[in-house]
């Protein structure tokens, strides 16, 4: 008789848990993954990626129809809001892509276990009612929203609410307050705005976006402000109370000063998310978590518990669903027993606003500082997507290419964009460098025309000093 129930147990069945339990049943392991929720695609598939990318690709029709854009091309509309056809078309798309991983599952003969998981030992989960043991387990847990003191969310009343609240609110908001000009707060808060709400961003920071490279950020305030969106930067909120259907939160500046009051019908809590490790009973195999709540791994994925291993949102890095897939198969494949790799150097992030910021690799900032803070030995290119022909012909004027590269090897260290299609853009970027392009390379290689992507071409040849069409 076999010494455990399985080869591997994968807990959570988001996109880097159901992508590890795949991958570890491809390779022939014996597979099982618990899942509490009663669909399958975790946070992503859920209330994550998908079903706000089904909100954003929805208002973003409606915003061209009602603010001109459409107008602008001969095509002359008023267009009516169907809000419920709209989450209707939201749902369909969620359910269609969860049920699709429980047919990926039966196909693969991994086994769901649905319910929450609890450590027992480092091979014994206690899953619902059932006790399942198994010679590896994956720890891919997740993270949730990170609540904001004095603010309380409560998604049934729709006037304080977290992200899987604000993607289901039965009535667009006539004003709504988004706390923390992040990534959350951009996308959502975009969707309100397109299908007309007035919408105040509140971060804490003097710049949106943390993370991304600062002449993106800085682009970024212009252009939501330009749709609409009122920004209040270098501020905090301390306090909100609710009555009826209003909230009036109270604001000071970042540094500390002067009180003021905000009211809302609508407030949107996204400061952030932190790793799901609650009732895991991590304390049952001695694993700790760091300061920040999450789960240390080595380069290979484990723990320091021999058997257990982590990857995902749980794990330190960009809370991402590629990254976490990556790790999901890169994890699965070392638990076979070969060399799964992820590099984490080169994670592209993208934020489906309109337009599309993307980047990935260094920022500017980054690396002057790699290099000793000598600014000299980083080379910059710029390209406007106002001359590129495809984002002109297309009345998308916003936005640039931005390259990075090291100075004396020409290097690309990194690769930023602003387009409408910057999410796509992105990809050939990280696939030259994970080939250790260099920018010379990039201005070297046909690109198709008339395409967005000409705009990488001349940014790159800007880093050599020589665009052509600026
Ligand atoms: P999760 O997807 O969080 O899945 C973990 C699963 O584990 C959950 O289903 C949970 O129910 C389950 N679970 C937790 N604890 C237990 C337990 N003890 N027992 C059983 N089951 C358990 N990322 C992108 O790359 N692109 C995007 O466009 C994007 N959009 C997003 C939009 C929103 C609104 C949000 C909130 C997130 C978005 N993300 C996006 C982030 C992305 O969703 C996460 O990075 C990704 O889901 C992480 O995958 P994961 O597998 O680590 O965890
Ligand atoms: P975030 O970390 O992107 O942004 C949070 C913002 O809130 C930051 O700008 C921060 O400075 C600000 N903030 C923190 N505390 C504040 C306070 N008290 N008052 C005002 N501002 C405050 O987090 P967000 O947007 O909640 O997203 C969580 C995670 O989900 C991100 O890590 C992101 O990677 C992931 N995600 C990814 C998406 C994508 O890839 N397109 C889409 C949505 C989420």
């Amino acid at each position: 008789m076999a010494e455990y129930d399985y080869d591997v147990l994968v807990i959570g069945a988001g996109p880097g848990g159901y992508v590890a339990a795949i991958r570890a049943a491809q390779l022939g392991l014996k597979t099982a993954c618990a899942e509490s929720r009663d669909t399958l695609g975790g946070t992503c598939l859920n209330v994550g990626c998908i079903p706000s990318k089904a909100m954003l690709h929805a208002s973003e029709y409606f915003n061209a129809a009602s603010n001109g854009t459409m107008a602008e091309m001969g095509i002359e509309v008023t267009p009516k809001l169907d809000l419920d056809k709209m989450h209707a078309q939201r749902r369909d798309a969620v359910e269609g892509l969860t049920k699709g991983v429980a047919f990926l599952f039966k196909k693969n003969k991994v086994d769901w276990k649905n319910g929450h998981a609890t450590f027992q030992d480092a091979h014994t989960v206690k899953v619902g009612d059932e006790t399942v043991t198994a010679k590896n387990i994956i720890i891919a847990t997740g993270s949730s929203v990170t609540p904001l003191p004095g603010v309380e969310v409560d998604n049934d009343k729709q006037v304080v609410v977290d992200s899987t609240g604000a993607l289901e609110l039965n009535a667009v908001p006539k004003k709504m307050v988004v706390i923390g000009g992040g990534v959350i707060g951009l996308e959502l808060g975009s969707v309100w705005c397109r299908l007309g709400a007035q919408v105040t961003v509140v971060e804490y920071l003097d710049k949106l976006l943390p993370g991304m490279d600062d002449d993106v950020r800085k682009e970024a305030a212009k252009i939501f402000k330009k749709q609409g969106m009122e920004l209040r930067l270098s501020t905090k909120v301390t306090g909100c109370t609710v009555k009826g259907k209003k909230a009036t939160l109270t604001l000071e500046p970042a540094a500390g000063g002067d009180e003021e009051t905000l009211e809302a019908d609508c407030v949107l809590v996204s400061i952030g998310r932190r790793p799901n490790t609650d009732g895991l009973g991590l304390e049952n195999i001695g694993l700790e978590t760091n300061q920040r709540g999450q789960i240390e791994i080595d380069h290979d994925f484990r723990t320091k518990v021999d058997g257990v291993w982590a990857i995902g949102d749980v794990v330190p890095g960009p809370m991402l669903a590629h990254k976490a897939e990556d790790e999901g198969i890169a994890c699965a494949e070392n638990v076979a027993g070969q060399t799964g790799i992820v590099n984490h150097d080169l994670i592209p992030g993208v934020v489906y606003t309109w337009p599309e910021f993307a980047g990935v690799g260094l920022t500017q900032e980054e690396a002057i500082e790699k290099m000793g803070g000598d600014k000299s030995k980083v080379k910059v290119g710029k390209f406007p997507m106002m001359a590129n022909s495809r984002a002109k012909t297309n009345h998308e004027p916003d936005g640039f290419v931005k390259i990075i590269a090291e100075a004396e090897s020409d290097r690309v260290l990194g690769v930023w964009a602003i387009a409408s299609v910057a999410g796509t853009m992105i990809a050939q970027a990280t696939q030259a460098m994970e080939f250790g392009a260099t920018s010379e390379d990039i201005a070297y290689t046909c690109h198709a025309h008339p395409t967005h992507s000409e705009a990488i071409k001349e940014a790159a040849m800007a880093v050599q000093g020589k665009p052509i069409h600026v």
